[in-house]
């Protein structure tokens, strides 16, 4: 019997992220600077190698599987990865095959994300103003996402929104976002935002919308319920009574969720970042081409695994910004 992964403070790992791009048809003002310097493509894992790694994270005990980016549907052949990863699926290994996406390939792609088995996908979406959306993004349209969205609907994805709670921002359409979840029947989760590359403090403590805040907004005008139920993430939930939708909070900074971590990142490099909010991270890439041993790489995984720290430090306490992390989100995926 395979032993499964433990982290040092025993937190089992069963679901990993894997970011198969550091591209991006968008520039999110806080993902992305404007001008970006991409790897050069000898760098990247081939979907070989890809397929390789994430096989061997399957048979260490990985049930959830999520591809993200950059954006992931920009990387070319995406789709032979997926069809690829569906064995898993069916062998039973895999519980969950799914991805992070800003919604602008759904089109091109959402039928293929079917047949391969993704049964429902999470699509970044901050605003629904075409005007704002395309400041924020700098290179995104609104009506290309929104299409994005009808596709993958219509093909039977389920869709969750993630929306960032930025102030000064979104906060004048709290309200406006929900109703529009709900009449699309689409899950909605509010993400607060975290210090993440080159952005400066007094941006960061500007636009931080706490959760807590945003919730007793809410529930001026709905009663909510907390939710047990979990989808294997970090966003918890409760169910508006009066429409009976759910609705997820990601809280890093207001509500800490740590001590429940069940996951990993792998970038498309092949670096293991076993903590988003930490700099700490490992190679993957040099065990994975030094051998085609599986015990090489997977003594790799465990001991990467063996130094997976406690948590972030992300703080927005004392109008300072602590515990920023110098790296994109791009970069890791979020
Ligand atoms: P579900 O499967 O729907 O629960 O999705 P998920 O929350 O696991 O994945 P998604 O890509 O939708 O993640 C939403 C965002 O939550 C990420 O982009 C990050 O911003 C944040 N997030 C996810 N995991 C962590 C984590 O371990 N630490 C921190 N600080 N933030 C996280
Ligand atoms: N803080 C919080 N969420 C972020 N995302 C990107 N950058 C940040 C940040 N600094 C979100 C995106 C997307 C997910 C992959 O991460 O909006 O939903
Ligand atoms: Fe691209 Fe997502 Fe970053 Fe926006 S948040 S630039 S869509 S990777």
């Amino acid at each position: 019997m395979t032993q499964p992964l433990i982290d040092p403070f025993q937190r089992a790992i069963t679901y990993l992220r894997v970011s198969v791009t550091d591209r991006c048809d968008f520039r999110c003002v806080y993902c992305m600077s404007e001008n970006m310097t991409f790897l050069p493509k000898k760098d990247l894992l081939s979907l070989e190698e890809l397929d390789r790694l994430c096989s061997s994270f399957v048979r260490l005990g990985v049930q959830k599987l999520r591809i993200t980016g950059g954006e992931p549907l920009v990387r070319k052949g995406i789709m032979t990865f997926f069809d690829a990863m569906s064995r898993h699926l069916a062998s039973g290994a895999l519980k969950e095959l799914t991805l992070t996406t800003n919604g602008s390939q759904l089109d091109r792609f959402a039928k293929d994300l079917v047949s391969a088995g993704v049964k429902r996908v999470n699509v970044s979406l901050d605003t629904l103003d075409d005007k704002k959306f395309a400041d924020i993004t700098r290179w995104g349209r609104l009506p290309q996402v929104l299409k994005g969205i009808d596709a993958a609907q219509a093909a039977g994805l389920r869709v969750k929104i993630n929306a960032v709670a930025l102030k000064g921002f979104n906060d004048n359409e709290l309200f406006s976002i929900q109703e529009w979840c709900a009449e699309r029947d689409m899950d909605l989760t509010w993400i607060e935002v975290m210090p993440m590359g080159d952005i400066g403090n007094e941006d960061r403590l500007d636009q931080y919308w706490s959760l807590k805040d945003l919730r007793a907004s809410l529930a001026e005008r709905f009663t909510l319920t907390d939710l047990a139920e979990r989808s294997g993430g970090p966003a918890r939930y409760v169910r508006v009574e009066e429409t009976g939708q759910k609705i997820g909070f990601i809280t890093p900074l207001s509500h800490n969720f740590c001590e429940s971590c069940n996951r990993v990142r792998i970038t498309c490099t092949g670096e293991i970042f076993t903590c988003l909010g930490q700099e700490g991270h490992s190679d993957l890439r040099a065990p994975l081409r030094s051998s085609q041993d599986e015990m090489v790489l997977e003594d790799a995984i465990r001991a990467a695994i063996g130094l997976k720290p406690k948590g972030h430090d992300f703080d927005y306490s004392r109008q300072d910004v602590a515990g920023r992390v110098s790296r994109h989100m791009s970069h890791t995926g979020g």
